[in-house]
């Protein structure tokens, strides 16, 4: 028996043992995954990719150009053209790879990992374990002092100007796929709850124009930094942007959409939202939820439950199964009405004729 054979036949002795170094090789490697998760942080925030766009560059003019220790910066690129982000193509210099290039010139991409990077994330994971102990999440009140993550962003601009970019990012390029799979002409007005710098609504005002009126709803603090920020994603005199809280009151309408917002709240904050909603929709209207419909038969399964321990442990959150939509749906007076492609449920009220 050669050593390949030997090393595959796990039930011999020194089968077993190459497949337990194996295992433990690769566990070893999960744990320490931040690692890397960090360095390409680091790489993204330094923006270290875009000044290599016009050619290798030494660490030492490097350095010079993002403001950091040059000995520090070596070592991070080292290590990071181990994973072929950046190569060394002669000793001290370096070049973008095509993975470094990517970095460099797709902004949206860089925008997530700018935010999903950010040392605020890595604060808020530090009492998971605490968490899954006791069921409950404290971790935006310790690290910020304040009760939500939205809060905290009021009070950091910064914070949330990263957050929106990415969720931005993460919307920008599925944008024409979500407003397809629905039918929103027959509409008259569609208000975005929670809907940020509004491309989405943006979007399904330019798809439908049989829609009369949109409006993009969220904070205050988000509408006025919006406008401040000169961000408007549509000249369409239909578009509007409003600014308010949708616990209290949102603008009446026949359809409302939210994009990731109910998998940020706990179940009884999900009612008190849709009751809110059910308040200002008129008796014929729906409600498009795109969030995640977590099932094992679902192509996104596993990213779904991943997102749902960010959620767990930032926010007190939740992805939902389709029996949890249901139950959600029931208990704020409404019902399911349609659940499309594991990623959009429509609402409607529970005693309004169809
Ligand atoms: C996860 S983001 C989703 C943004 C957008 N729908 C998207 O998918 O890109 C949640 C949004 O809800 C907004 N939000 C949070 N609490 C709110 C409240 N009480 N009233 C209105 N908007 C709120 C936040 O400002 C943020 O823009």
């Amino acid at each position: 028996m050669d050593s390949s054979s030997d090393s595959l036949d796990h039930n011999s002795g020194v089968g077993k043992h190459h497949a337990q170094f194996e295992i433990g090789g690769l566990l070893i490697e999960l744990c320490v995954s931040f690692w890397k998760s960090r360095s390409l942080f680091v790489a993204a925030k330094l923006d270290l990719a875009v000044h290599l766009l016009d050619g290798s560059k030494s660490v030492e003019v490097l350095a010079e150009l993002v403001g950091a220790n040059k000995e520090s910066l070596f070592r991070l690129m080292r290590a990071l053209s181990t994973i072929d982000i950046f190569e060394q193509v002669s000793p001290r210099v370096f070049a973008n790879t095509p993975i470094s290039h990517h970095l460099a010139v797709n902004r949206d991409i860089h925008a997530v990992i700018v935010s999903e990077g950010n040392d605020n994330n890595y604060r808020l994971w530090e009492s998971f374990c605490d968490t899954v102990k006791s069921g409950k999440t404290n971790s935006v009140e310790r690290v910020f002092g304040v009760p939500t993550m939205w809060m905290a962003m009021q009070a950091d601009p910064k914070y949330e100007e990263d957050f929106k970019k990415s969720m931005t990012a993460l919307t920008n390029f599925k944008v024409p796929h979500l407003a397809g799979l629905y039918d929103y002409s027959k509409f008259d007005t569609v208000v975005d709850i929670g809907g940020s710098e509004g491309i989405l609504m943006a979007e399904l005002l330019r798809r439908y124009p049989n829609i009369k009126k949109g409006i993009n709803f969220d904070t205050p603090t988000v509408i006025s930094n919006n406008k401040r920020r000169g961000l408007r994603h549509s000249d369409d005199e239909r578009y509007h942007d409003v600014g308010g809280d949708f616990f209290e009151h949102v603008p009446e309408a026949d359809c409302f959409v939210l994009k990731q917002i109910l998998h940020d709240w706990n179940d009884q904050c999900c009612r008190d939202i849709l009751q809110c909603l059910y308040r200002s929709l008129r008796p014929y209207g729906q409600i498009c939820i795109y969030d995640s419909i977590v099932e094992r038969e679902s192509p996104v399964y596993g990213q779904a439950c991943w997102v749902d321990l960010h959620m767990m442990q930032l926010i007190d959150g939740k992805e939902r199964s389709e029996a949890e939509w249901r139950d959600l749906a029931e208990s704020a007076g409404f019902k399911v009405d349609k659940l499309i492609a594991n990623e959009l449920v429509v609402l409607t009220k529970k005693h309004s004729l169809q």
